[in-house]
Parts: structure tokens; C-alpha cells; sequence
């Protein structure tokens, strides 16, 4: 199955027509939901000017946690907010997917945790990712921290697709390199975990290709230089096509594994898949052999190696930390193993991972930085 049901705007600029789009589409008392990193950019102010009847949220923190979502949902139904509107990478649009489905379910966020868990769909919910990576904004799930059980929680549910999506590659210019670089690689992560795990079919192929050889090609020169308005482009219309793929055929081991190591230790999300991306796929290759030459084929590297190669020293380009740097301490190794296994999106491995198998690949980090 394949189904992306959200209006997408794709095009350098197209931020402009939203507030237009907005009063047309959805009229009504909005919420916007920001960050301090967010709300502090040039492109920013003149959006929010042109909508100054709208309730401000800008207190999303990385990893967003569930009490946060609570108590801006319990601010805005106290305001009678109708439309949602998120601006920002993947943790403010998580947060603002999240209230715009708690407006219209009653219940602490937490108890909605899993598939299908709410009754009503959500309140009109339009997303403007400002960061590469996240694809958010074309999928139907919220990642959440419970800060209690030091997990991430997925909530998921038909009725929480944005309506909108408004993909501006303006809003990256002012990124700062390493935040491209981490994002973009999240992007490369989804492109080639949809393409790699069970649930892929040829819609989400299609896309997931597309994508991996646009940011193969591009988020170099684009960590380089966000300036370049093509390179930016192509790495912010990949996102977007990646959301779409991982959206349909699912993740796998990487962000099993990310996903246990940053509830336990906050560490940022982007930043865990791109140093887990290669040592995952190389442990899994027997099993995804024949998928990774499909890629390695359209891309015109002779050997999935040589593919996993050129993408090494693609991230040791980048001005990012080692594993050395996240200090993961060995003895919650065990822990992120059985996470890993835990994890929604592990049965979508190819290759049958278990908790010992997460617990090979962490050792193998290990070894690396002794
Ligand atoms: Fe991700």
C-alpha cells in the first residue's frame, strides 16, 4: 500500500503564499509552534506579521517530551485554537503533529502511544519543515520522549497527516553546516531504510532512490556551501521525497538503535544515524545484499562496498562528532540492545535482528574508538 494524502508545496520561496493559503484553506484561531532557534530567523518575523492573531508556542525542545505536548495542548484549547501550524525540524513538527491530534482526543499524549489509539482525526495540522532531514511533514507519526520511562513513544494513526506541507529550501540557508549535515544524513537514512525494509513496494522505491542519489550528490556541496540555491534544494525536496518512502515501507536498525540510545541519552537524532548508518548496514549485508546492489546499480558504484565506502568518507567530511564524542557508556549497551529489539520498526529488517545482534554492532563501535 501507498498513500501520501497531504497537499505538498515543493518550491524555493513558496513560504510567501502560506499565510494566504492558511485564511482560504483553513481559517480559524491558529497555533503556531516553533523553537527559540526558529522563531529568532530573519525569514521568520515577516511570516509571523502577517499572521497577528496567532497564538505563539516557541518553547520545543529537542526531543520532545511528553509533558510538553500536554501542557501546550492544555494552553491551546484554553484559546479555542482550530488549525495547528508547525515550523521547524522534526522535533517541533512532531510536538505540533501531536497537539493538533490531542486538541481533538481527550487523554494524556503518552496513553495514545501506538497504532490507531485515538478516536477523532486530528485538528487541521500544516507543517513548514526548516531543517533537511526530518520528513515529518508528509507522514502520519509523532516521536516523543517519555521522560519517566526514558523512551521514545511513536503515536501514529491515519488521522494524523498534515494537511499541508510547505517545503521552502529558502528556510535552510541559514542553517548552520553541521545541522544540514546531521539532517541531510537523517534524509539519507530514511531513503535507504525504506528502500531496505520489508514494507517497501515501487511507489516508495521510486522515491527512496530519487532521494539517495539527490543527497549522494548534493549534501556535500550543500554542507559546504548552503548558500548554492541547487544543491539546497535538491537536499530539502529529498527530504521531503524520503518522508514519503520511510512513510509507507518503514525504517530499520538504525533508527531501532538511535531511537534506543537518544531516549536514554538525548543525544540528537540526526547525528546518531549518521554515525550508525554505515556500521548497521555492513553488519546487515548478507541479508541485504540484493537490495543494496539495486542501489548501488542506479548509482553507478560497482559493489555495495564501494557504495558504503564513498558514503564513509562522505561523513568524515563532515564537521560532525565521532561515537567517541557521545560517550554511550558500555554498561547500558545491554539496555540499548533490548530497546533496539523492542522497537516498532525492528520486524521491518530484512535481516532478523535481535538484541544480541544490536548488541554486536555497539561493541563493534567500541572497539573502534579503544
Ligand atoms: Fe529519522
Amino acid at each position: 500500500m501507498f498513500r501520501v494524502p497531504v497537499h505538498v508545496r515543493m518550491q524555493p520561496g513558496c513560504l510567501a503564499e502560506l499565510p494566504d493559503f492558511l485564511a482560504q484553506r483553513f481559517p480559524g484561531r491558529l497555533l503556531i509552534v516553533s523553537d527559540a532557534g526558529v522563531s529568532g530567523t530573519a525569514w521568520f518575523q515577516p511570516l509571523q506579521e502577517r499572521l497577528p492573531e496567532a497564538m505563539m508556542e516557541a518553547g520545543v525542545e529537542a526531543n520532545p517530551r511528553t509533558s510538553t505536548v500536554d501542557a501546550m495542548t492544555a494552553r491551546a484549547r484554553e484559546r479555542g485554537i482550530d488549525v495547528v501550524l508547525g515550523v521547524g525540524g522534526g522535533s517541533v513538527l512532531d510536538a505540533a503533529k501531536a497537539v493538533a491530534m490531542l486538541l481533538r482526543n481527550d487523554g494524556a499524549v503518552a496513553s495514545f502511544a501506538g497504532k490507531n489509539r485515538f478516536s477523532n482525526p486530528s485538528a487541521p495540522f500544516i507543517a513548514v519543515p526548516t531543517t533537511c532531514g526530518t520528513g515529518s511533514e508528509v507522514t502520519w507519526v509523532s516521536v516523543l520522549t517519555d521522560p519517566e520511562a526514558k523512551e521514545k513513544i511513536s503515536i501514529k494513526g491515519e488521522g494524523m497527516f498534515p494537511r499541508a506541507a510547505f517545503v521552502d529550501a529558502e528556510v535552510i540557508a541559514s542553517l548552520p553546516p553541521p545541522l544540514i549535515a546531521a539532517t541531510g544524513m537523517d534524509a539519507l537514512t530514511h531513503a535507504l531504510e525504506a528502500f531496505l525494509a520489508r514494507g517497501a513496494n515501487p511507489a516508495s522505491d521510486a522515491l527512496a532512490l530519487q532521494a539517495i542519489r539527490s543527497l549522494i550528490q548534493h549534501l556535500g556541496p550543500c554542507v559546504r556551501e548552503p548558500s548554492r540555491p541547487e544543491s539546497r534544494a535538491r537536499v530539502m525536496h529529498a527530504s521531503t521525497l524520503a518522508g514519503m518512502a520511510f512513510g509507507n515501507a518503514d525504517v530499520g536498525a538504525v533508527h531501532c538503535l538511535s531511537e534506543g540510545i537518544g531516549g536514554l541519552l538525548d543525544h540528537p537524532h540526526g547525528l546518531l544515524n549518521t554515525l550508525l548508518l554505515v556500521p548497521v548496514l555492513r553488519y546487515q549485508m548478507p541479508d541485504i545484499r540484493d537490495r543494496m546492489r539495486e542501489v548501488s546499480g542506479f548509482l553507478g558504484a560497482p559493489m555495495p562496498e564501494t557504495l558504503l565506502d564513498r558514503l564513509e568518507a562522505m561523513i568524515h567530511g563532515f564537521p560532525l562528532g565521532s561515537w567517541a564524542d557521545l560517550g554511550v557508556n558500555p554498561d547500558l549497551f545491554a539496555d540499548i540492545a533490548r530497546r533496539a529489539e523492542a522497537n516498532g520498526s525492528n520486524p521491518s529488517n530484512r535481516r532478523n535482528m535481535t538484541a544480541r545482534d544490536y548488541h554486536i554492532i555497539l561493541e563493534s563501535l567500541q572497539r573502534a574508538v579503544v
